[in-house]
């Protein structure tokens, strides 16, 4: 580990999405890599823990939304970005740590993927991910129930994603072969949040968005308040107005 990067400090933050980031850069088992890759960078939220823990490394942030990107480059964080998709991106030089957080759960077919992010690694790299694992519980599964239940049921089918996240044994299969080592875990963080729908809000921006934007006014309101009325069932507010919310999240580090 390299000096003036403390782990423990950085762990002390209390955000719920940063917090995984950090905890899967924790446990990647390389002090100088050359060659460093943020796949699915998005806004370069942790692009400069990257940096830090690596201040010698070429960084390279991927992700194929402009938006977000431009958000990135605003950071000023040293790292060149690249809009491009992940699934068919190819790095100019092997890469010496594949990092991506929460991001290959927007991907399909993980069984091609995950071996072809491992054959871009020089001898010693690592493939770290995380990616949630959360598509069974009652925040996920009250979408389904929504949108199975209006007049937006036809246009929600065509949209509608099966659980991109498959079992611990699954990778495990997939990466074993190809690695030298492998640390695969999962932790479920009980997140504790406050406001009056919360988990609404926290699935809004992520696996709810391309069901709302599949939608037109008034069935995006109509299929937005019959999914919060859910949730919210499924989720009610503690007495002290705290909202226990628990999240999975897979984690992985592969090294060549
Ligand atoms: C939840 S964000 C995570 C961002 C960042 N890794 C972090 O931990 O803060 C997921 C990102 O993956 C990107 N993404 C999704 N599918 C992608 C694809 N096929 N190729 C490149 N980026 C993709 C999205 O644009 C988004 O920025």
């Amino acid at each position: 580990m390299t000096a003036g990067w403390d782990p423990k400090q950085y762990l002390t933050f209390d955000n719920h999405r940063l917090r995984p980031a950090l905890e899967l850069l924790l446990r990647i088992p390389h002090d100088a890599p050359a060659q460093v890759v943020d796949l699915g960078c998005g806004p370069g939220n942790v692009t400069p823990y990257l940096r830090e823990r690596w201040p010698g490394a070429v960084i390279t942030g991927v992700d194929n939304s402009g938006e977000m990107l431009t958000t990135a480059r605003k950071s000023g964080v040293d790292a060149t970005w690249c809009e491009a998709d992940l699934v068919t991106w190819t790095p100019e030089a092997p890469v010496d740590v594949m990092y991506t957080n929460a991001a290959l759960q927007w991907a399909e077919d993980h069984e091609a993927l995950f071996p072809r992010l491992m054959s871009m690694l020089a001898p010693g790299g690592v493939l770290a991910v995380q990616m949630p694992r959360n598509f069974g519980q009652p925040s996920h599964t009250t979408m389904k129930v929504a949108a199975a239940q209006g007049p937006w049921a036809a246009k929600l089918a065509r949209v509608e994603r099966r659980a991109p996240v498959a079992e611990p044994d699954f990778y495990y299969g997939l990466l074993a072969p190809l690695s030298e080592k492998l640390d695969i875990w999962e932790t479920r963080y009980v997140q504790v949040l406050t406001g009056e729908n919360p988990v609404a809000e926290y699935t809004k921006g992520s696996w709810l968005k391309p069901m709302l934007d599949a939608l037109e006014e008034p069935e995006r309101s109509g299929f937005e308040a019959a999914y919060r009325k859910l949730v919210l069932a499924a989720y009610p507010p503690r007495e002290d107005g705290t909202t226990l919310f628990p999240f999975t999240r897979l984690f992985m580090v592969a090294v060549n």
